[in-house]
């Protein structure tokens, strides 16, 4: 390949194995293994000291006593050292009361960025944009949220996907749009005509053969 030309970096894929990886971060060094057998969220701000971000790290922190009870655990990342990232949280915890309770990767030679593909030139070729990826507990990537430096992303909607995914998981089950825990979910639809009879007669809440739903 043509020196000048840069590869363009690969994106985890929904389905297969997350990316292994082994970085330093704000809790000393971390393995992706290290999170085998629970829930991860791994998300990636731009910068630390930047208004958008501290928000977003409030609010994940916010949410981590109810991922917590789901079993997920939070770990964020940007392009940043350790030290400026121990200046921001302590300074988040000063300006704003908040602890923030998960490890924080630095990732300044872009390793683990480029690897889940985060830095997206078109926005910055410096810093990573706002990314989530949901790992579950047998480290396979199960959902992915790319937002732009300027959107600020919602943890209450990345806590509903995690009650979706644990649903789903749990009843064998889909769930429909603007689904909340407590809302019946959708029953997959038969697969052959014989099952599409019988689904008429399943005693579920059913519009129509393929339209099916049920309380979990
Ligand atoms: C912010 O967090 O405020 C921010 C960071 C990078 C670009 C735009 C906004």
């Amino acid at each position: 390949m043509d020196a000048n030309v840069q590869e363009k970096p690969s994106l985890p894929r929904l389905g297969e194995p997350a990316p292994p990886f082994e970085a330093q971060t704000t809790h000393g060094k971390i393995r992706l293994e290290d999170f085998h057998g629970s829930w991860l969220i791994l998300f990636s701000h731009p910068a630390d000291f930047t208004p958008v971000c501290t928000t977003e790290f409030v609010a994940f922190a916010e949410i981590a006593p109810e991922l917590r009870k789901r079993g997920v655990e939070l770990c964020g990342l940007s392009i940043d050292s350790t030290y400026s990232h121990i200046a921001w949280v302590r300074n988040i915890e000063n300006n704003f009361g908040i602890k923030i309770p998960f490890p924080v990767i630095a990732d300044l030679n872009k390793e683990v960025a480029t690897l889940y593909g985060m830095v997206m030139p078109g926005e910055s070729k410096t810093e990573a944009s706002r990314c989530v990826f949901v790992i579950d507990p047998n480290g396979v990537v199960r959902a992915m949220i790319y937002y732009p430096l300027t959107t600020g992303r919602n943890t209450q909607e990345i806590l509903r996907l995690i009650d979706a995914l644990q649903t789903t998981d749990q009843h064998a089950v889909a769930t429909p749009a603007n689904w909340k825990p407590g809302d019946k979910v959708i029953v997959p639809p038969p697969a052959t005509t014989d099952a599409a009879d019988e689904r008429m007669k399943a005693g579920y809440e059913t519009k129509d053969w393929y339209f099916s739903k049920k309380a979990v």
